[in-house]
C-alpha cells in the first residue's frame, strides 16, 4: 500500500453568490467550515444584485469561468450547474431513512450491517446511500474526493444537525475530503502500527460512463437523475487500473484478522459490467441497480 501516493488536489476557485446582506454571518461560517476542514477551495463571495430568476441562473452558469455556489434566500447552499441548483437533499430521504431495513433496501440486504458496524462509504457523492447505511445505527465514514461535493455534504450535515429528529443520525456520519485510495493506504499503514481500527463494510459507488445506466439494446435500466448528470461535470469514471486498485485495497482494509468476515459492496447500474471485471461472491439486483458483494 505504501506505493500509493496522495496527489494534492488543485485549489478550486469558486464564486459564492448570496442574495441578502443579512447572510453575512452565514457566509463567514461557510468560510470557517472550509478552513476547519482544510478544503482546497477559495470562496470569492459576492452579493447578487439582480434577481436570480431561472433565466439568470442559466446565464450565470453558461458564462461562468469558475464553479458557482449559491446561498439562496432560505440559506440553502447549492452548486449552480446548467441553471439547476444541485445539493444533497437529505430531508427528502426521511421516509426511507425511518423505514430502512433489509426488506425495503437492497443496499442493506447486501451490506448486512448492524448497529455496531463500522462502515466506510468510499465514494460519498450526495451522501444518500450513506444515510441509508447509517440508518441502521452504524457509524459511517464518508470519503469524497471532490472538495465542492465535500463542502456541500458538510453544510448539509450541519443544517440537518440542527433538527432534533436528525441529530443522532447526523452524529454517526464522518465526512472526509480525501481520495479513497489515499485513505485506504493511510488506514493500512496504521494497522501495521498495531492500530485498533476495524472496518466491517466498505461501500463503493464510483461514477460509471453516462451511457451505461441503460441497456443499449432494450433501453431497460435506470434513468439518470439531474444530480447524477451534474456530477459527471465534476467527477469521471475510474480507469480499469483505478477500479482494480479501489477494489483490491478496499478488500485489504476489511480483511482484518480480528473480524470474522468483512465485505466490500459495489453499486452498479443493473446492466453495467463488473467493477475491475472481478466476479463477486454474491449479487443483489432490481430493475435499476445491482449490488455486487465481495466477501473477504
Ligand atoms: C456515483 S457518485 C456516488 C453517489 C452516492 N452513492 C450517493 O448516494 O449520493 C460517486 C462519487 O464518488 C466520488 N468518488 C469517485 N471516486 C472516488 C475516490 N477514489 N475517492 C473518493 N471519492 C470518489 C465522486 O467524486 C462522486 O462524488
Amino acid at each position: 500500500m505504501s506505493n500509493v501516493k496522495h496527489v494534492p488536489t488543485a485549489v478550486i476557485n469558486c464564486q459564492l453568490l448570496y442574495v441578502s446582506e443579512s447572510q453575512a454571518s452565514q457566509v463567514d461560517s461557510l468560510q470557517a467550515l472550509v478552513a476547519e476542514h482544510a478544503l482546497p477551495i477559495i470562496l470569492n463571495t459576492e452579493l447578487a444584485t439582480d434577481k436570480l430568476t431561472q433565466k439568470r441562473r442559466q446565464q450565470l452558469s453558461q458564462t461562468a469561468t469558475q464553479p458557482i455556489l449559491l446561498l439562496d434566500e432560505k440559506d440553502k447552499l447549492s452548486w449552480l450547474s446548467d441553471g439547476l441548483s444541485i445539493a444533497p437533499e437529505w430531508d427528502k430521504l426521511q421516509r426511507r431513512v425511518v423505514s430502512a431495513g433489509r426488506k425495503s433496501e437492497l443496499l442493506l440486504q447486501a451490506a448486512k450491517i448492524t448497529a455496531d458496524s463500522q462502515v466506510i462509504d468510499a465514494t460519498a457523492g450526495f451522501g444518500h446511500d450513506s444515510l441509508i447505511l447509517a440508518s441502521t445505527g452504524a457509524q459511517v465514514t464518508m470519503l469524497e474526493q471532490q472538495p465542492l461535493m465535500a463542502l456541500l455534504l458538510l453544510v448539509e450535515q450541519r443544517r440537518m444537525s440542527a433538527l432534533p429528529n436528525w441529530q443522532k443520525l447526523m452524529s454517526r456520519l464522518h465526512i472526509i475530503n480525501i481520495d479513497a485510495l489515499s485513505y485506504f493506504a493511510r488506514f493500512n499503514n496504521h494497522l501495521e502500527a498495531d492500530n485498533e481500527q476495524v472496518v466491517d463494510v466498505i461501500y463503493l459507488d464510483p461514477m460509471f460512463p453516462e451511457d451505461s445506466y441503460q441497456d443499449s439494446k432494450t433501453g431497460k435500466g435506470a434513468k439518470v437523475g439531474k444530480h447524477m448528470q451534474a456530477l459527471h461535470q465534476l467527477a469521471r469514471p475510474p480507469t480499469l487500473d483505478e477500479e482494480q486498485q479501489l477494489l483490491q485495497h478496499a478488500q485489504i482494509v476489511v480483511s482484518q484478522p480480528s473480524r470474522k468476515q468483512g465485505r466490500v459492496i459495489v453499486k452498479r447500474p443493473q446492466f453495467a459490467p463488473l467493477l475491475a471485471h472481478l466476479e463477486p461472491s454474491e449479487s443483489w439486483s432490481n430493475e435499476a441497480v445491482r449490488f455486487d458483494g465481495y466477501f473477504v
